[in-house]
């Protein structure tokens, strides 16, 4: 078991990290007050996991449940209307706690209803995924899509506790775990480069689920995410290199629709096409780039974008993200292996020629 603290001041919680955590009604005995609990988890999860939460939760006075459908589809602000619903409808006030059981889907909408209900409840994350576990369950970005614009509708609030049962990953599909896995490897790129050693002598366990090795790249991931989230919560700057390989990754998405590749499998090709900058910049050189392509590619994840997409696509969806910077658009780059900056100094002419040579692949 380990227990990694997220420093926050009065915000600060802790993600515990167990195999067999959902077995723990101790664990939930901390976090939960006298006003209640709704667990909402989605119609996939629900049976393979509400049944531990619940009993874990048999103590309470009043304890509900609701079951949403399954899909990034459903991250929108009518299914937030369903957890409104449910609240109100079962009268819980503002001592009353929510349970988000599911991956960064659940997590993030809950997180979001949380925020907001009654001007803010405490909630907790159960994340289910690999991806919730070492990523988006921790930090407090919470939020639904508009049809405008992903994540677009949220606010930054931070859970009362992360409770990561390792076991719950013997369930998860082989391509979501492959996705959950270009975050985890992220983490080594960006800050760590004796993680990332480690990652690459231990990838082949790794990914056939060794258990002990598994656990020991999700906590340390967590005390990577905590660390940044610590030194900049509402991402002014520092935060930025989360999102290593995120702008190409997200035009690829965009461009194919979403839910076409997972968000890992884009970050995946993302990644690369970050580490192909740094490297033109002569940040890193062939053989840095190479140990970013192979390990991308052994955890099974796209080491290329999409064949029909081309720079036009790119560009198009790029510029969203720097509207979203405020007219300028930042990449994050790789100062050496284990570091990363995010950045708008970079010559255009080198992004565009990069671009430019996806036509001619
Ligand atoms: P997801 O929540 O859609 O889960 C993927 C699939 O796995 C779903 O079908 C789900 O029902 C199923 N599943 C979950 N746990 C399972 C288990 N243990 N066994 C079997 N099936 C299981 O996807 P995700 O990858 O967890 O999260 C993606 C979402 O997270 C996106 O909406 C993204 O925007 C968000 N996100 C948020 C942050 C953040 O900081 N808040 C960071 C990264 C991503
Ligand atoms: N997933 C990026 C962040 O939490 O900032």
């Amino acid at each position: 078991m380990a227990k990694i603290n997220v420093g926050l001041g009065e915000r600060s919680y802790d993600i515990e990290v167990a195999a067999g955590a959902l077995a723990s009604t101790a664990l939930f005995k901390q976090f939960i007050g006298k006003g209640g609990a709704l667990i909402i988890t989605n119609e996939t999860i629900a049976p393979l996991y509400l049944q531990a939460v619940k009993n874990c939760l048999e103590w309470l006075e009043k304890c509900e449940v609701l079951i949403l459908p399954d899909g990034e589809q459903y991250k929108t602000l009518s299914t937030l209307n369903l957890i409104f619903d449910a609240l109100l409808a079962g009268g819980f006030a503002r001592d009353a706690t929510l349970i988000a059981l599911g991956g960064g889907v659940i997590g993030d909408m809950v997180g979001f209803a949380a925020a907001s209900y009654q001007r803010g409840v405490p909630f907790i994350q159960i994340p289910t995924t690999l991806l919730s576990q070492v990523d988006s369950s921790v930090g407090g970005k919470t939020g639904v899509n508009h049809p405008l614009g992903k994540n677009m509708i949220g606010a930054f609030y931070q859970p009362k506790a992360v409770v990561i049962d390792t076991q719950v990953l013997a369930t998860l599909p082989d391509r979501e775990f492959s996705a959950g896995m270009a975050e985890v490897i992220k983490y080594g790129f960006i800050y760590d480069a004796e993680f990332l050693a480690w990652l690459e002598v231990n990838i082949a366990g790794l990914m056939s689920r060794d258990w002990s090795l598994v656990e020991t790249a999700i906590v340390r991931s967590c005390e990577i995410k905590a660390a940044v989230v610590e030194a900049d919560e509402r991402e002014q700057d520092r935060r930025a290199i989360l999102n290593f390989g995120h702008t190409y990754g997200h035009a690829i998405e965009a461009h194919l629709g979403y839910g076409q590749w997972l968000h890992g499998e884009a970050v995946g090709a993302g990644m690369v096409m970050a580490s192909e900058l740094s490297r033109t910049m002569g940040w890193i050189n062939e053989a840095d780039h190479q140990r970013v392509v192979t390990l991308i590619a052994r955890c099974g994840l796209p080491t290329k974008p999409p064949v029909n997409m081309n720079a036009d696509a790119f560009m198009r969806y790029m510029a969203v993200d720097k509207k979203v910077a405020a007219g300028k658009l930042k990449l994050v780059l790789l100062h050496s292996l284990g570091d990363a900056v995010a950045t708008a100094e970079f010559p255009p002419e080198a992004l565009a020629t990069q671009l430019a040579q996806l036509e001619n692949a």
